[in-house]
């Protein structure tokens, strides 16, 4: 099985408010795409590596994927203006030896390779009708379903989960399922939906949190002190 991971990273990063594109912002000694590259780097399948960067910053990012030992399967693209369209300037550069396609969020830099592998080995068993898999960590707060300011219901909370990334899907089902698209998603797993294929879940990881805030950040900066390499 050869596969290829999509890192989308060229987000600007609104709601972070730092100074450089979100990807780029260190998390102590190394950025955010650094880090997320270092797992990657460990998968004995992987066939290809794509970083999607805003357009200044491909240089730099071919760099990090030489830095990560990826030279020879790396590949940067430029990115488009929302997360969808980094996604199709991934998709549009596959390796001929690409049959499963991860698409991952250089936002989460934490991310376990046993994410990435749990990911993999279940796209590897999906069957007819399955069109992909996605990992997801059981919610913590109690949810509530709301009316304007009024509480209209709870959410039975065994029944939701967060989805996080890498999502993983054979290469054929993500391809035509972003042909056939209208309209905006935020995760790839909604596009295949929207195809009429079943996602399935695989256990995802704290560590494989997205970071969205300089609150985010702050927990990102524990790890690294936790691991400072
Ligand atoms: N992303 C991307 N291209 C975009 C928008 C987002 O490649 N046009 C990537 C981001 O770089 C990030 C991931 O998608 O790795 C998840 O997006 P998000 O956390 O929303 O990042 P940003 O869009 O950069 O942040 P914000 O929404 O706060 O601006
Ligand atoms: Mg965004």
């Amino acid at each position: 099985m050869g596969v290829a991971v999509i890192v989308v990273a060229a987000g600007s990063g609104t709601r972070l408010k730092a100074d450089a594109p979100k990807a780029f912002v260190p998390v102590g000694a190394r950025s955010m795409l650094e880090r997320a590259l270092e797992p990657i780097a460990q998968l004995p399948a992987l066939e290809q590596a794509i970083v999607v960067v805003p357009a200044d910053r491909l240089q730099q990012a071919e760099r990090m994927l030489e830095a990560a030992g990826l030279a020879g399967r790396g590949r940067a693209v430029i990115g488009g203006a929302e997360r969808q369209d980094s996604v199709l300037a991934g998709l549009a550069v596959l390796a001929d030896a690409a049959d499963t396609v991860l698409v991952h969020d250089a936002a989460r830099p934490f991310t376990p390779v046993e994410v990435f592998e749990r990911v993999i080995e279940r796209v590897g068993r999906l069957t007819d009708g399955e069109g992909g898999a996605v990992p997801v960590v059981p919610v913590v707060d109690t949810l509530k379903q709301v009316d304007g300011e009024q509480i209209a219901a709870t959410v039975d909370r065994s029944e939701v989960r967060a989805v996080q990334t890498p999502q993983g899907f054979p290469r054929a089902v993500i391809e035509a399922a972003n042909r056939e698209l209208t309209g905006m998603h935020t995760d790839d797993a909604g596009i295949v939906q929207r195809a009429g294929l079943a996602v399935v879940t695989v256990e995802g990881h704290p560590r494989a949190f997205k970071i969205t805030t300089q609150d985010d950040l702050l927990r990102g900066m524990a790890m690294y002190a936790e691991d400072p390499a």
